[in-house]
């Protein structure tokens, strides 16, 4: 290996104790490929056994808490004992190729269709659609405190069957506009009781669920297990997250014994749109801000070793590749021989079954085009 790939190969050990390899982590991708009881299928699990060989941790797309959180066809559940057999399926490849591995738990709120949810009814935390403007979206029905503490205790459930299915731990979805995303958010959230109102009211929700996830783990983990989570920096709503925002919402997560944050970006140099004077990324912001007290994950079109090595030098503890890890799952082998030269940063039009992508997947890259670097 290059000698000044180094710090990307330096192990870490996260608050709970684990230890990863290194400090590349496969990105959480939903698959839409589950069996249609929304169990996990061989197709998934083949594709993530072909990308868990080298990165430290592999963090799965993620999994619905309970029914009305359900977000995409195919998007597997993590609601119902029924579902452990198949995530245990799910954790032992991934494990068993040498990374860690983390479900990524999640209630998808007003983002969900109403064909995928019981009796159609999609719920949010006040009745704010979703993509405003368009006239398109449903709009989501407040969800009363009652339903919110059922969700709360769901996000505890789904973690206990992590557990049971011999997961390393869980990451918590609070980005991306789902629901813990959208309690948070002064845009969706304009409830005005214990969970909306103030800045401070907005985390309500947040912390709840990740205050249940932490007992439950205290409660069923027999050996430590990795809580982590993830947000996304701003949104371009007016009222809507600011970076200033961001940052009071990083001071509180900092503070709440978590093993890492992980910064949701399509763009991992991207700058703040507003909120704050200050030309720098929003990365490199959000490392400053949380200094050591917990790990962040920075992520967001890193493709080639240059690309992840001048991320990590920006003090972020770990990058996560996303497509990068589709294009080539052979990545991080690549960089540990000396062959970074070789690693491919193209989709091939013809190499669907060479790098085992599920056919939902493969279905959903090639109609979106601009999604994915393509070779001509
Ligand atoms: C196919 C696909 C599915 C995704 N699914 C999820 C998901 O389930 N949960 C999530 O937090 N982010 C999801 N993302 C976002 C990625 O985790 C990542 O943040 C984003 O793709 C930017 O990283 P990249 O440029 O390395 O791909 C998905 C992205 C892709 C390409």
């Amino acid at each position: 290996m290059d000698p000044k790939y180094t710090p990307l190969f330096q192990p870490i050990i996260l608050r709970s104790g684990i230890q990863l390899d290194n400090r590349i982590v496969m990105a959480p991708m939903t698959t839409w490929s589950s069996y249609d009881d929304y169990t996990v299928s061989d197709e998934e699990v083949a594709y993530y056994s072909r990308r868990s060989q080298g990165v430290g941790m592999v963090v799965t797309g993620c999994a619905y808490v309970t029914a009305s959180g359900k977000a995409f066809h195919g998007g597997f559940g993590s609601d119902h004992d029924d579902f452990i057999p198949g995530l245990r399926r799910l954790a032992s490849a991934i494990k068993e190729q040498g990374a860690k591995a983390v479900l990524q738990i999640f209630h998808g709120g007003r983002k969900c269709s109403p064909e995928l949810v019981p009796n159609g009814d999609i719920v949010s935390a006040s009745a704010v659609p979703g993509e405003q403007g368009t006239g398109s979206a449903p709009v989501p029905r407040a969800l009363t405190e009652t339903e919110i503490q059922s969700i709360i205790r769901d996000f505890g459930e789904s973690t206990r069957r992590a557990i049971e299915a011999g997961f390393d731990g869980v990451e918590l979805h609070g980005a991306n506009g789902y629901l813990i995303h959208q309690f948070f958010s002064p845009y969706s959230n304009r409830r005005e009781d214990q969970y909306g109102g103030s800045l401070e009211k907005r985390l309500t929700f947040p912390i709840a669920v990740i205050d249940e996830v932490k007992k439950v783990v205290a409660e069923h983990a027999k050996q430590p297990f990795i809580v982590g989570y993830r947000f996304s920096p701003e949104e371009p709503e007016t009222p809507g997250i600011t970076m200033a925002d961001t940052l009071a919402l990083v001071d509180v997560l900092a503070n709440k014994g978590l093993d890492y944050l992980h910064v949701s970006t399509l763009e991992f140099w991207s700058t703040p749109r507003r909120g704050v004077e200050d030309s720098r990324s929003r990365l490199e912001m959000i490392q400053e801000r949380v200094g050591e007290s917990v790990p962040v994950i920075g992520v967001g079109s890193i493709y080639t070793a240059d690309d992840a090595l001048k991320a990590i030098q920006t003090g972020v503890s770990m990058i996560a590749l996303g497509r990068e890890l589709i294009i080539d799952p052979d990545w991080v082998e690549k960089v540990k021989l000396g062959k970074e030269s070789e690693i491919e940063t193209k989709l091939k039009k013809d190499s669907q079954s060479r790098l085992v992508v599920p056919n939902s997947l493969w279905k959903m890259i090639v109609n979106r085009p601009g999604w994915f670097p393509m070779e001509d």
